[in-house]
């Protein structure tokens, strides 16, 4: 299963239109966290606290994650950043990690095949480069990886068809997904 993380504003915007560009002809889940509720992380790291319950819809999007082959995060470039809607997702993954029921988190999470798309309207190739770093750095924290991103240059909805460097990369994405079910 391939599941999409969107943390995009957008829902028609550019980097729903890259996405769904990659994915064309796949079977895939689009979560679009914006429309879930994810309250702030409780970090009970240095208290004698567990965390067992979630009052969001974090829990059902992580189960969701976790079952998932592949998962791609989806996020405009906002402010030189992944969007705070997709960081707050990740933010959650600290209260996992002090949850007893996900013994089996990391050990999970090193099995998915991570992707990351990004798209911006600032020389984002080379702005966006350290949420690249994040997402890396944030899943090597678990022993897993990123293993691969492509970051689009678009500003307007529509803007990312005329990013021919952006359309080559979706395709070829597209045509090692079809590869790889084959
Ligand atoms: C709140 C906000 C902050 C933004 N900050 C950046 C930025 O730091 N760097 C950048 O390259 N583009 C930035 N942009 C431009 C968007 O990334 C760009 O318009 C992108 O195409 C939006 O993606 P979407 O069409 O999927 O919504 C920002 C846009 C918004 C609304």
């Amino acid at each position: 299963m391939i599941t999409v993380l969107f943390g995009g504003s957008r829902e028609n915007g550019n980097t729903a239109t890259l996405t769904e560009k990659i994915l064309e002809g796949q079977d895939y889940r689009w979560i679009d966290l914006t429309q879930l509720t994810l309250k702030p992380v409780r970090d009970v790291r240095h208290y004698d606290s567990q965390i067992l319950e979630y009052n969001d819809d974090y829990q059902r999007v992580i189960d969701q994650v976790l079952e998932s082959d592949e998962v791609i995060f989806a996020s405009p470039v906002y402010w030189y950043s992944i969007s705070a809607t997709l960081k707050s997702f990740i933010d959650h993954w600290s209260e996992t990690l002090q949850d007893p029921r996900y013994q089996d988190f990391k050990a999970k999470m090193q099995k998915i095949n991570f992707r990351l798309v990004l798209v911006g309207g600032d020389s984002p190739r080379i702005k966006a480069l350290p949420c690249v770093q994040q997402i890396e750095y944030s899943l090597q924290f678990l022993g897993a990886h990123l293993a691969s991103y492509l970051i689009g240059y678009a500003e307007k909805p529509g803007d990312i068809e005329q990013d021919q460097y952006a359309m080559k990369e979706a395709e070829r994405w597209n045509s090692n997904f079809l590869a790889s079910i084959d």
